[in-house]
């Protein structure tokens, strides 16, 4: 089997995604596949290994001559919906949610709406544009994100009045759509949800991120965040979570593995994010998750390319 491994991309989780997919190719049996790796670079030219760089039509054509893709390209002009749809355009078939779920698991502020109307609880947040920063008042921390960006990237936790005019124009500099939130005191648990080969979706056992403070971009990429998979939960908590994470995946309508974001409150779960196409590196958490309920990296990502020929 062919299999197009996607990476890169021209958002500013470029570097993320590159070793998302060179992990990726890395892990898929060779017995199996025949791994065509392309990459996507930062002013949006493909190339393919070191080869010459492609414009749109000599990528189609790379995808062409292939069975299926599989997109690791995080972030805007990729987890965004964009690639699913090149490779609807293209005919092929391919690894993970389709294009509308992409684009709403992408906009933190529709996920937050999705998510409350099939009761899943989110924090409070007001949608906030360039025409209307201004106006915003003080009202407590707030957290300030970009509507769609990823890896925390422009993401402000603010303390005091005086800091959220810069955070709001750093997160605006980002994205034309910023959503403030109240700040959410919990613990931070993932559960990622997956659809095998066989159709069946399961969800893989919580991973708790255990972080001295605020898991921020240095976090995330310094190694200053320890990943606890299982994470140590009472039975209650571990059912709503899990049940929370399937019912998201469920109404975003999501495909391939997602991983779903929460935080852990007194008051109950509050679901932070859907990453349609998260962090894949072997010791990123969704391989760490599955890995950990006896489904190794490499047959975590042939699961995903058998359920897409399937
Ligand atoms: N956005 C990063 C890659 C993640 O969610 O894992
Ligand atoms: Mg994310």
């Amino acid at each position: 089997v062919r299999v197009a491994v996607i990476g890169g991309g021209r958002s500013c989780e470029h570097d993320v995604s590159l070793a998302s997919a060179a992990s990726v190719a890395d892990a898929l049996d060779p017995a199996a596949y025949d791994v065509v790796r392309l990459t996507i670079a930062r002013d949006g030219s493909w190339s393919t290994d070191d080869g010459p760089r492609l414009d749109l039509a000599g990528a189609v054509a790379v995808l062409a001559g292939c069975d299926v893709v599989l997109p690791v390209v995080h972030g805007p002009h990729g987890e965004d919906g964009e690639l699913a749809a090149l490779c609807e355009l293209a005919g092929r078939p391919y690894v993970g949610s389709a294009v509308g779920p992409g684009a709403v698991a992408m906009d933190k502020w529709v996920t937050k709406l999705v998510a409350e109307a099939v009761g899943i609880a989110t924090a409070p947040g007001r949608l906030v544009t360039a025409a209307t920063a201004g106006a915003l008042a003080w009202t407590g921390p707030v957290v300030v994100k970009p509507v769609a960006a990823g890896s925390s990237l422009g993401v402000s936790l603010v303390r005091s009045p005086d800091g959220l005019a810069p955070a709001l124009a750093e997160a605006l500099a980002l994205d034309d759509r910023v959503l403030v939130e109240e700040v959410v005191v919990g613990r931070e648990v993932d559960v990622a949800v997956l659809r095998r080969a066989d159709g069946s979706v399961v969800a893989s056992p919580p991973l708790e991120i255990v972080v001295d403070g605020f898991f921020d971009h240095a976090a995330k990429y310094g190694g200053s965040a320890d990943f606890q998979v299982p994470a140590a939960l009472d039975e209650v908590d571990a059912k709503a979570l899990e049940a929370a994470a399937l019912a998201a995946y469920d109404a975003l309508g999501c495909d391939g593995v997602a991983r779903v974001d929460f935080f852990l409150t007194e008051a109950g779960l509050v679901l932070n994010e859907v990453n349609t196409v998260p962090g894949m590196t072997e010791h990123s958490q969704v391989p760490r998750m599955f890995a950990a309920a006896g489904l190794p990296y490499a047959a975590l990502l042939d699961e995903l390319v058998r359920a897409a020929l399937a």
